[in-house]
């Protein structure tokens, strides 16, 4: 089964040549399934909203989606504070789901934007306690599907040189949740860069190690340090093989290739 994993598509400040060659590579790749981990805009303006539902609609695959912080309408503070998540949903309900089941695989993607929080940044995600109890769940329902991940926006860990990042709210309980079902990974995106980092959790019944893995901006850009980007992951029984794919100024090529949790120099 062959998985591809976006992020931060960020329409609003979208390369037209690098959305374009990404729905050729999707097309030679041939995958199962697009995951495509949030930030589809900048703003949450419709017209961003219908540039991203377009192009997702065009891949002829399932694709699995979960809103980001970019997400939530920036301008009109009545709707993101009522009911953030209807332009989402309006917009990308129709070619997206929250959740795969199929093949030897079982993900759940889980919304951690928040339309505000405690602190001056209302960038931060979080994850409820219901939440929780929802992976719980899904998790325990699939058991019987060998690759498990969760897909959420925002990261579980933020390295030391992006200071103005924090980790997810609640995600040590949503961790251990993860560690004590088998969950191989959290696809993740917000920091718009591209790293694999595995977190060994200690249980009752032993060691078990989730893989964090997190993509650059797929074609906004403001990417960061790093160029744009996509991964690939080929799964095989309870493992997959990763393969990043990285913008090299008319295409996204292949680049490295290692084991899930490898850490890639
Ligand atoms: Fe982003
Ligand atoms: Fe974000």
């Amino acid at each position: 089964m062959r998985i591809v994993h976006c992020s931060d598509i960020h329409y609003g400040t979208e390369d037209p040549a690098m959305v374009a060659g990404f729905v050729r590579c999707v097309r030679e790749l041939s995958p199962d399934l697009v995951v495509a981990s949030g930030d589809f805009t900048m703003a949450g303006r419709h017209a961003e909203y219908r540039a991203a539902a377009a192009m997702l609609g065009s891949l002829s695959t399932p694709v699995l989606a979960v809103p980001g912080n970019h997400d939530l309408p920036v301008y009109n503070l009545v709707e993101r504070f009522v009911s953030p998540l209807r332009r989402y949903r309006r917009h990308l309900g129709p070619v997206a789901r929250d959740a795969f089941v199929g093949g030897p695989a079982a993900l759940l993607g889980l919304n951690s934007a928040r339309p505000w929080g405690l602190s001056f940044n209302w960038s931060h995600g979080r994850l409820s306690a219901s939440q929780v109890r929802r992976a719980d769940a899904f998790f325990e329902k699939h058991a019987g599907r060998p690759f498990k991940a969760l897909v959420v926006h925002h990261p579980f860990q933020v390295p030391e040189d992006l200071p103005g990042f924090r980790t997810i709210g609640n995600g040590d309980a949503m961790l251990e949740v993860l560690a004590r079902h088998g969950v191989r990974a959290v696809l993740a995106g917000h920091l718009h860069r591209q790293f694999q980092i595995s977190r060994t959790l200690t249980l009752d019944s032993g060691a078990r190690d989730v893989v964090l893995v997190q993509v650059s901006t797929l074609c906004s850009r403001r990417a960061r340090d790093q160029a744009n980007g996509f991964v690939v992951l080929d799964v095989q029984g309870s493992d997959a093989e990763l393969t990043e794919h990285l913008w090299d100024g008319s295409r996204f090529a292949e680049g490295n290739r290692s084991p899930l949790g490898d850490a890639q120099s």
